[in-house]
């Protein structure tokens, strides 16, 4: 826990309260309110928590205003330029960048247990063969605590780290099984000869009767998305993971309420969304009555892909995605895509358009990555599972961390109570 660096004075009535404020290494400072029910007899208010800092943590730092985002103090446009996924996820997990050594131990570990329990494919088979593959993948993450026993005592570290490994490299196994499932394909067995990104796409388009050949230009993007995806410091899912975690929850129940809580449309659901209203705006002639849409304070729309609770400036994973995007369609032959042509422009004409200005607007990382996703083959609904198996690491790197906290403790938030106040009952005849 930080060091007291000063002191809040509130006034409740005729009570003052001094609260302890810390100083974090970067952003905004932090008042303590913990003692605040004790010694004022109050509560805070903030549904969202626009205001609350619900941990204190060391692996994602973000800075909404400069549109900067950290990984263990590492910005994330050098880490997808010039790192790769499993390092990232060294990072994230242990807090520094591995030696060659470490390195090559950790992705000998991940890639060793990549094969998931034969009697799982059972699971996979229990489903409707349209059920979204996000369905599919909750159940399943959350069945692993059915098989992995040896891995589910929160208490033991060694049982923590092997869940761990045990979790990122099987998620891209359970994605593609759900996808293969759901076209009613045969499931492919990870080949630990690829590297994690060239596995997911053989896994994901192989078929027994024929080998796909992974385009190392393609793995290049595969990984990229990855690891622009692979933490997100205190978002809807991760919190979900550590609120879960709090009650001493397994790890594989806690990683299968963060996928659930992804799937919405206002989180991971939106890269699928956002693809969905792009084909649906089709021409550019077209953009300007979805813009007016997205404006009108009576009508639901929302452009999907912009906009972010923290980011107030343009979300550096979605630079990095656009980039990415051209390369991609351009490797492909397909730079004059339809979908990329709206995309820009629709991207230009909010970017220049007062509302979005006024709100402060700007495209975030499913702007641009269901574009090559879908470029390199995969339907929509993979989109947020893709998501899910990226932010894999975020959610275990922040479980770890809460659980080798020794002041952690159940989350419990209280509320604002607006109902009826006690009143007594009465038999129905005298209703
Ligand atoms: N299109 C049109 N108007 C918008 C949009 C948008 N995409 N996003 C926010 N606004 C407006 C909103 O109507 C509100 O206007 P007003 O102040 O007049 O009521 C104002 O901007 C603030 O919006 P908010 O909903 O209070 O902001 P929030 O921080 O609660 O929501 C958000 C953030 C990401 C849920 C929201 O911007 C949104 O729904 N965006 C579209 C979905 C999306 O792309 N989500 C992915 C987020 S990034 C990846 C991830 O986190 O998983």
């Amino acid at each position: 826990m930080a060091e007291q660096t000063g002191t809040a004075k509130l006034t409740i009535g005729d009570k003052e309260l001094d609260l302890p404020m810390y100083s974090p290494t970067l952003g905004p400072d932090v008042i303590d309110i913990t003692k605040l029910y004790a010694q004022g007899g109050v509560f805070t208010y903030d549904p969202g928590y626009t205001s609350t800092a619900s941990c204190d943590s060391t692996i994602t730092f973000i800075d909404g205003n400069k549109g900067e985002l950290l990984h263990r103090g590492y910005p994330i446009d050098q880490l997808a330029m010039k790192s790769h996924y499993l390092e990232v996820c060294y990072l994230l997990l242990y807090g520094n960048l591995p030696l060659a050594a470490e390195l090559e131990e950790f992705e000998r570990t991940i890639t060793r247990h990549t094969m998931i329990h034969e009697q799982m494919h059972m699971f996979f088979r229990g489903f409707r063969r349209d059920a979204h593959p996000m369905a599919t993948m909750v159940g399943v993450v959350g069945a692993m605590s059915a098989f992995y026993h040896d891995s589910t005592d929160i208490s033991d570290p060694r049982q923590r780290e092997v869940a761990s490994h045990r979790l990122i490299a099987k998620m891209p196994t359970i994605a593609a099984m759900a996808y293969k499932y759901s076209i009613g394909q045969p499931f492919i067995y990870p080949k630990n000869s690829l590297d994690y990104a060239s596995n997911f796409l053989h896994m994901c388009f192989s078929v027994p009767a024929e080998d796909y050949e992974v385009n190392p230009i393609l793995a290049r993007a595969m990984d990229r998305i990855f690891t622009l995806h692979a933490d997100h410091e205190q978002n809807a899912s991760t919190s979900t993971v550590r609120l879960a975690s709090s009650s001493g929850a397994n790890p594989f129940a806690c990683i299968a309420a963060g996928i659930a809580c992804l799937w919405g449309p206002a989180h991971g659901g939106a890269n699928q969304a956002c693809l969905e209203m792009l084909k649906e705006i089709g021409s550019v002639d077209r953009i300007p009555e979805f813009l007016a849409r997205a404006k009108d304070k009576n009508d639901p729309f929302r452009l999907m892909g912009f906009g972010h609770r923290v980011y107030k400036n343009t979300d550096p994973r979605a630079t990095v995605l656009k980039q990415s995007a051209d390369e991609v369609l351009e490797l492909l032959g397909v730079e004059d895509n339809p979908l990329l042509q709206v995309a820009k422009e629709l991207e230009q004409t909010a970017l220049n358009d007062p509302y979005f200005i006024d709100k402060k607007l700007f495209p975030n990382v499913d702007f641009y990555s269901g574009i090559i996703l879908e470029a390199m083959g995969f339907p929509t609904s993979m989109f947020t599972p893709i998501f899910a198996l990226s932010r894999t690491v975020g959610w275990i790197s922040q479980w770890k961390e809460q659980l080798s906290d020794p002041a952690h403790k159940i989350g419990r938030p209280r509320q604002l109570y607006m109902g009826e106040a006690q009143r007594d009952y009465t038999d129905v005849e005298e209703r």
